[in-house]
């Protein structure tokens, strides 16, 4: 994007108003005083100031996080940090947290301004697959492949479960796709089948997959291609 535009559409000034600043040298690109109104910005990697003051790249914006334990995925429950505390984007506790993972699951969150397209994760109208990597205290038998792919009855709920895609890729180990994001489902899927979950970790959403460069609590901004995946 031109400098120019990067800086009108990132503040309430017009392009005049913008190319004045830029002549006065009151823009750095990166800690460099910038003059050319024509100059291209990067707008995820590069830091613009105007009159020393940092400006936010217009625009929604979409990353991805590896969540750790022990964060949650609310803006604060009091006890825990939230994931949002991972975030160094100023106004870092507006974004939307796409669906919920719970303290003690690990993995692939997607966070937004765009609540639009947030629904469109979280809706089970959009049918968005979530897959997980599960790790259970007891063999998995292979019954409960097409336990899963029925739907279940789970305590306290009134519907059963949408049909979920279970591979059972060791004796206690499991990959499940869900549609729906309800409670604690993978939890009480399992437990259901009178199995136990020790360790939960979400590997993508749709064809976003957690990026292995990620270490537990990095971010990165998603790819268009990431960010269009999603329908
Ligand atoms: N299902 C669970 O039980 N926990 C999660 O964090 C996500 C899905």
């Amino acid at each position: 994007m031109r400098l120019d535009k990067y800086l009108s559409q990132s503040t309430d000034y017009s392009r005049k108003e913008v190319r004045r600043f830029l002549k006065m040298g009151e823009v750095t690109l990166n800690g460099e005083e910038v003059r050319d109104p024509s100059m291209h910005v990067n707008e995820v990697e590069d830091e613009i100031y105007l009159n020393g003051y940092p400006l936010e790249a217009p625009g929604e914006k979409y990353l991805m996080l590896n969540k750790p334990l022990g964060c949650v995925c609310s803006n604060n429950d009091g006890t825990h940090p939230s994931v949002l505390s991972f975030i160094d984007l100023p106004r870092a506790n507006e974004l939307v947290i796409c669906g919920r993972l719970d303290v003690d699951t690990t993995g692939l969150v997607l966070i937004t301004t765009d609540g639009k397209w947030a629904h469109r994760i979280t809706s089970p109208k959009h049918k968005t697959g979530k897959l997980y990597q599960v790790v259970t205290a007891d063999p998995i038998p292979e019954d409960a492949v097409d336990k899963f792919a029925q739907g279940m009855m789970l305590i306290n709920d009134k519907v059963r479960t949408k049909p979920a895609e279970l591979r059972i890729t060791a004796s206690n180990e499991a990959e499940v796709i869900l549609t729906e994001g309800r409670y604690h489902q993978v939890k009480r899927m399992f437990g259901a089948i009178g199995n136990k979950v020790e360790e939960l970790h979400r590997a993508s959403i749709g064809n976003i997959h957690l990026d292995e460069d990620l270490e537990l609590g990095e971010y990165r901004f998603l790819t268009d291609q990431e960010i269009n995946s999603i329908q």
